[in-house]
């Protein structure tokens, strides 16, 4: 079982993905959590380039081939050989972000970008996504909150980018859902442990 996790910045993914694990994991099943980019040493390497703010601009394509770059390393060499294992793997991210940010965010050919998406996994598709939806200014200050509440860490390029993108972002991935039955939207703004009980209902659901 391939679970993913979407939505805009400060949108409690990485909470409800924790609690999830924690649910399955009780529930007898061995749990794999990860997050994109990221997850091999190459994903690691790319997420810090992609994500520091730097002195040069990172272009669109660029940033679309770095991400596509650290998805295909993670699928080869961490996601497929855990599936083939009956692990559940938990990710943070996959290809509808790259839809929402690079095709809808930055205005990158959405044709494009979903072929990049299933060369770089191989077709592999996960058998539910749940996009935590919240508005952008909610959203984003959460994650403000949060990063400055953790010592020594700095705004990242994405979360110094105007509210208009973020919303584009927003209006992309709610697009994507409609056309996508995997897809569950989820309303991230309410409470943690109600969302937490929402989603354990669509996983016992599928007979988990
Ligand atoms: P996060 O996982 O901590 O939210 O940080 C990842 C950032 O990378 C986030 O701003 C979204 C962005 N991103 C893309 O723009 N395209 C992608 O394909 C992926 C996986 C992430």
């Amino acid at each position: 079982m391939f679970i993913t996790f979407e939505g805009i910045e400060g949108s409690g993914k990485s909470t409800q993905i924790g609690l999830l694990k924690d649910f399955l994991e009780k529930g007898g099943h061995t749990v794999l959590t990860l997050r994109e980019p990221g997850g091999t040493s190459l994903g690691e390497g790319v997420r810090s380039m992609l994500l520091t703010v730097r002195d040069e601009e990172i272009c669109p394509e660029a940033e679309l081939f770095l991400y596509e770059a650290c998805r295909a390393q993670l699928v080869l060499n961490v996601i497929r050989p855990a599936l083939d294992k009956g692990v559940i793997v938990l990710c943070d991210r996959f290809t509808d972000s790259t839809l929402a940010y690079q095709g809808y965010g930055r205005g990158l050919g959405l044709e494009d970008i979903c072929r990049m998406n299933s060369s770089a996994t191989g077709g592999l598709c996960p058998d539910i996504t749940f996009l935590l939806d919240i508005e952008a200014g909610a959203g984003l200050a959460r994650a403000w909150s949060r990063l400055h509440a953790e010592q020594g860490v700095k705004e990242d390029r994405f979360e110094r980018e105007e509210m208009r993108f973020h919303e584009k972002v927003r209006r992309g991935f709610l697009e994507i859902a409609e056309s996508e039955e995997r897809i569950e939207v989820i309303q991230g703004g309410g409470e943690i442990r109600s969302i937490h009980k929402d989603i354990c209902a669509i996983i016992k659901r599928l007979s988990l």
